[in-house]
């Protein structure tokens, strides 16, 4: 009898999901499996949500963004029995294997189901905040940092025709790959990240020191998460525990301050959902596909607890609690290339 797997996307979306949900199924078809998917992420093995997923369902979804399958931050450990009611469904579906497409947060609840239960799970590394450790990347980060610099190119030519300072607020969470690799490569004058934190002191000297040397314009990347003085969390938080960053409006709070302290006419953008939307790059194309077809193989050669991952340029599988223990913050030497330009 053909064996069961079934696919879940959890958190926030992001750019590949569809990619990696069509190289899972195609992967696994060839090795004679099956294939479920859970409807919007935990929630579908809590709730007993699931569709069918045969071949003709996925094509065409490799350069579709969003999911297929909905995705939602619905954490088990954090319901009254939702964990036996995960284990229960999968049981009562006969389902063989998971396969969970997510950040941190629902590779952590796959990691402890993993741990504590034996749970037959394989994970698949997904954020545009590219904060997970044991892989050099996560898909949909190349698709975040092409939007936001298109943005960053955009602003260019805006601010060079009115002598103005802007800033553009990414997103990233509490680390700032997307603020550091689009500043890069568009050029920012400034970049304020939250794990490399530049004062607003030097911030605005930097801005004065460009100016000072005949450039009437600066744009400044602030990541969301900077820890901006006098900046506060709101209280509500999600069953992960993480308070909506956006809503402490570091970008727009740091433009008013940028043109208090130096007098230049300064505006804000914020990014926001624009950098998860749409068609992934072509990189996070081969990515999400890579990492699906690795994931059915892991499936297939019962590898379970682990997660595929991305070593130099080969996919390798590591262990899924290495990839959520902590966060992957960017490192002093990526943040010194950002810097060289910086003012
Ligand atoms: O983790 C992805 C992410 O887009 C973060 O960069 C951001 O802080 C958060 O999700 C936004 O979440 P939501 O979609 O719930 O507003």
């Amino acid at each position: 009898m053909a064996k069961t797997v079934g696919i879940l996307t959890g958190g926030g979306d992001c750019p590949g999901l569809n990619a990696v949900i069509r190289a899972v199924v195609r992967q696994s078809d060839a090795a004679g499996w099956d294939c479920v998917g859970i409807l919007e992420g935990w929630r579908g093995l809590v709730d007993g949500s699931f569709r069918d997923l045969p071949l003709r369902d996925v094509s065409g979804i490799l350069p579709r963004g969003g999911t297929i399958l909905g995705t939602s931050r619905t954490n088990p450990f954090k319901l009254d029995g939702g964990v036996e009611k995960v284990l229960e469904t999968f049981r009562n579906a006969e389902l063989d294997a998971l396969v969970a497409i997510g950040g941190e947060d629902t590779l952590g609840v796959a990691a402890r189901l993993y741990e504590e239960h034996e749970f037959p799970v394989v994970g698949v590394p997904k954020t545009i905040d590219n904060d997970l450790s044991a892989t050099d990347y996560t898909f949909g980060f190349d698709t975040a940092v092409s939007i936001a610099t298109e943005a960053i190119d955009r602003l260019h030519t805006t601010a060079e025709s009115h002598n103005r300072v802007m800033v553009l607020e990414v997103m990233g969470r509490h680390t700032g790959w997307i603020a550091v690799m689009s500043g890069i490569a568009g050029g920012a004058d400034v970049i304020l990240i939250p794990e490399q934190p530049v004062s607003l002191d030097e911030a605005c000297a930097d801005i004065q020191r460009r100016h000072e040397r005949g450039k009437d314009f600066s744009i400044v990347v602030v990541s969301e998460g900077y820890e901006l003085e006098g900046a506060q969390d709101g209280d509500e938080v999600d069953q992960f525990g993480h308070v909506r960053l956006s809503e402490r409006g570091v970008g727009a709070a740091l433009a008013q301050e940028i043109e208090r302290r130096t007098g230049y006419e300064t505006r804000v953008t914020v990014l926001g959902h624009v950098q998860r939307g749409g068609t992934p790059t072509a990189r996070d194309r081969v990515l999400a596909t890579r990492y699906g077809l690795k994931a059915a193989d892991l499936v297939e050669e019962k590898k379970f607890g682990r997660m595929a991952a991305l070593h130099g340029d080969r996919i390798v599988d590591v262990p899924l609690k290495d990839a959520t223990a902590e966060l992957k913050t960017v490192p002093e030497d990526w943040f010194a290339v950002a810097k060289a330009f910086f003012g």
